[in-house]
């Protein structure tokens, strides 16, 4: 297992390129299936959680082909329809897989994906829209079973106590391409990777209208093609590295921000007293003595994204003033909290709401990372921390950052990777 070793206290200076976004690649990659013919992805990240699908799609017999963020994926030779439980148990997100497998070749063996540090995380909406679309689905040995014929259009509600859910979203719009007849999805996610996941889809020859509402209507087709598509630069990247250039008082350039994917981000940035020069597709961070303390409720998009959350906490554990940030996602993605708090963050717990007094400074510890946002918390508070930090179990970071640490050093920061004995 590898740890980061920090020397905090660096000022980021220079520029940063963002990679494909890791949750537009998931669904993406899954659309594939769907196809007759092959596919060529640009802008895949090369990270942990693509490099696990990649294996899932292999273990089918799914020819696969990887260089230099460009993904090849021939699905012809496809002869196994089961996602195996040591993959599925580390990637939850392996569940868009679902829709795909169901609806192109009318079976699937799927393990049930379980909790995991930010929550039970059930899947019912995903169950539910497939039943709805005629699948038959039935658990057993920890598995989802799914078979069926040609899935039948139907109008499918996606709303959960938690609002629209985004994998649920791709794996109904990505089944109802080829069913029979019309879907309308009702209460659909509004992410920017659906509409990106979408654009893919109809480039295959699918017949998609209203992605980017909550309501999404799909014609079924009898075939899609495979094609050449490049994927979004991912907006959680985008705006960690945001937040490492404001932290360290840096002047950085963030390259491959699309601004309307990062508005909500931009606005508690913007009430924090922050100012920054938004320049094309690049974020100029200006260095700024201090911030406001701000009040930030995580929702669905186009509201601020709980992805985002644990790195706005660092950021606010330095604000003049206290902040609080109320969780409507995730409600129990805090893990973070305590390990910050190690770092002389001064930070409480409320139920789904976390309370922040501003510090002036924070010091260097051993801290331990949970999930791959917190990680990345973790790390950004390490930048500004003074003395050495040591980050623990930072695979989870490696999950969906791209060569963080190599980009931070691109920027003046110390930061080190060892294997940890
Ligand atoms: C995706 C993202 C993840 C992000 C999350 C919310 C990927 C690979 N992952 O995950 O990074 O944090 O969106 O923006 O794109 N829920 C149910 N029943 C279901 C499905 C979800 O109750 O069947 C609940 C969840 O527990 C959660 C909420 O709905 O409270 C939103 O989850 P969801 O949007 O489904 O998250 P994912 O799509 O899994």
């Amino acid at each position: 297992m590898d740890k980061f070793i920090i020397e905090g206290g660096r000022k980021l200076e220079g520029e940063v390129t963002v990679s494909g976004s890791k949750n537009a690649a998931l669904p993406i990659i899954s659309s594939c299936l769907l196809a007759e013919g092959k596919s060529l992805l640009h802008n895949i990240p090369d990270v942990k959680d693509v490099q696990t699908m990649i294996k899932i799609l292999n273990s089918m017999g799914v020819k696969t082909s990887f260089r230099k963020n460009t993904l090849e994926i021939d699905p012809s030779g496809i002869n196994r329809f089961t996602a195996p439980y040591e993959f599925v148990s580390t990637m939850r997100g392996s569940v868009c897989l679902l829709g795909p497998l169901v609806s192109k070749y009318g079976k699937a063996v799927f393990s049930m994906p379980g909790g995991c540090v930010i929550g039970s995380r059930p899947i019912d909406l995903h169950i539910k829209g497939l039943r709805k679309l005629g699948a038959d689905i039935n658990q057993q040995d920890g598995n989802i079973v799914s078979s069926s014929g040609r899935l039948e259009g139907s109008t499918v509600f996606l709303g959960g106590n938690f609002g629209s859910s985004v994998l649920a979203t791709a794996n109904i719009m990505m089944a109802a391409t080829l069913a029979k007849g019309e879907t309308c999805i009702e209460s659909a996610a509004c992410e920017p990777e659906i509409v990106d996941l979408a654009r893919m889809l109809k480039k295959m020859g699918a017949k998609i209208y209203g992605e980017g509402s909550h309501f999404i209507r799909i014609e079924g087709v009898r075939k899609l093609k495979g094609v050449e598509y490049g994927i979004i630069p991912d907006r959680i990247e985008a705006c960690t590295y945001v937040l490492a250039a404001f932290l360290t008082r840096g002047n950085v350039g963030i390259r491959g921000v699309v601004p309307e994917h990062v508005f909500s981000f931009l606005d508690v940035l913007g009430d924090a007293g922050i100012s920054m020069d938004i320049k094309n597709d690049t974020v100029w961070t200006r260095s700024a003595p201090g911030w406001k303390a701000v009040d930030i409720t995580t929702l669905p998009f186009p509201g601020f994204p709980t992805d985002l959350q644990a790195q706005t906490m660092t950021f606010l554990a330095m604000a003049d003033g206290v902040s609080v940030i109320t969780e409507k996602v995730f409600p129990e993605r805090f893990i973070h909290v305590g390990e910050l708090n190690r770092l002389g963050a001064s930070i409480s717990l409320d139920g789904a709401r976390a309370i922040i007094k501003g510090v002036d400074r924070l010091s260097g510890a051993r801290v331990m990372a949970s999930d791959l946002r917190a990680s990345a918390a973790l790390v950004l508070a390490g930048l500004v921390a003074e003395g050495r930090t040591e980050v623990s179990r930072i695979y989870h970071l490696d999950r969906g950052y791209e060569r963080f640490e190599g980009k931070l050093r691109n920027l003046g920061a110390v930061i080190e990777r060892v294997n940890e004995k």
